[in-house]
């Protein structure tokens, strides 16, 4: 049976940086209210690209870096829950944009553990033995779905992009896996509502943007995902010493400060940037992990142990570990 290996990685976030300060001037909040409760001091808005345009500056990056062309890919994987549109998915966009004619394409929703569960999902694609090549991006424009008047959450969150290529590989990489979603708790973190419309029905309400439990959301993520965290390294049988970073959903610091507590490792190894980019849901993950590849903390050649972790919407959750 083949194996899967992360072979490149990349990111590409918009071009226009809006601080804390710059919220000032439109909204009721301080700087030191946001950094204090969540790490962010700014994050990247769009002013003209879509999701796709993020995604397809990820592909093009990804090829580029590995040297192989698009007819080569087998299949791409979008994570996102900011997509162009309903129809056609942002993954075909991509497809079309990069001439990836052999490549099948889909998006994949599942908030901020999208990139999580993409990259679960294209493992098993390439452990099939049908796949060899494939891209999984996580690629999100969360400031259309940001309600610019509300201070709760219009502060948390930023637009960008990042993505990795997976190949097959004769050595096992994914070392362990754990995914979970528990739909009771789907109210806490909702957006992109469309009510009924149709004249043969009574309408219900729309509500295209993001609302959230904050605290319901910290406390799942403290409890739920802390544990899931550790009951994985358990059954891995891996010294949990022996991981050399984790890669977190970019929510907020003080999540990644009580996480690291309660699963008992160095707050070092929980590596961070939700200072710059805030909160890019579905895209936090690969950008954290391109950013490491740039400044030589990641490797990418075997040698190394990470855990990547995502949590949000759903309420979703999942961990993996990877040799990277
Ligand atoms: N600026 C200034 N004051 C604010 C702001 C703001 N941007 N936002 C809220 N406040 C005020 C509130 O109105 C409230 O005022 P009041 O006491 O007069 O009513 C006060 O600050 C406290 O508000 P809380 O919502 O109780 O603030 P809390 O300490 O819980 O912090 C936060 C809010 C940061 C969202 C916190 O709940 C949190 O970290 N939650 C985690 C959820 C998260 O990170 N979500 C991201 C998306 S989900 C995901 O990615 C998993």
């Amino acid at each position: 049976m083949p194996y899967t290996k992360i072979s490149q990685a990349a990111h590409y976030v918009p071009k226009q940086v809006v601080t804390n300060d710059d919220l000032t001037t439109i909204l009721e909040t301080t700087d030191q209210w946001i950094s204090s409760r969540t790490g962010i001091k700014e994050r990247r808005i769009s002013q003209n690209e879509e999701t796709s345009d993020l995604a397809i500056k990820v592909a093009e990056k990804l090829l580029k870096k590995s040297n192989y062309s698009a007819q080569e890919l087998d299949f791409i994987i979008l994570a996102t829950i900011s997509s162009d549109s309903t129809m056609p998915s942002t993954a075909a966009k991509v497809q079309g944009a990069i001439g990836a004619s052999k490549a099948f394409a889909f998006d994949l929703s599942a908030a901020c553990s999208g990139f999580v569960y993409a990259l679960a999902m294209g493992d098993k694609l390439i452990s099939s033995g049908l796949y060899q090549k494939g891209l999984i991006i996580g690629a999100e424009i969360l400031s259309k779905q940001l309600d610019w008047t509300d201070r709760t959450t219009a502060v948390l969150f930023g637009d960008g992009a990042g993505g990795v290529l997976i190949e097959a590989s004769d050595q096992p990489h994914f070392l362990a896996e754990s995914l979970s979603t528990d739909g009771t708790k789907a109210q806490c973190l909702t957006s992109g509502i469309s009510g009924l419309s149709s004249p043969f029905s009574e309408s219900t309400d729309s509500d295209p943007y993001i609302k959230m439990d904050g605290r319901a959301i910290f406390d799942f993520a403290i409890r739920d995902v802390s544990k899931n965290i550790s009951d994985l390294i358990k059954e891995s049988g891996l010294d949990k010493e022996t991981i050399d970073y984790l890669f977190l959903h970019q929510a907020n610091k003080r999540i990644l400060d009580k996480m690291a507590k309660k699963i008992g490792l160095s707050r070092e190894k929980f590596l961070e940037n939700m200072m710059t980019y805030g909160n890019t849901s579905a895209a936090s993950i690969p950008i954290l992990l391109s950013e490491s590849v740039q400044k030589g903390q990641i490797r990418l050649d075997g040698s190394q142990t990470v855990l990547l972790s995502g949590f949000g919407g759903g309420l979703t959750w999942g961990s993996l570990i990877v040799k990277i």
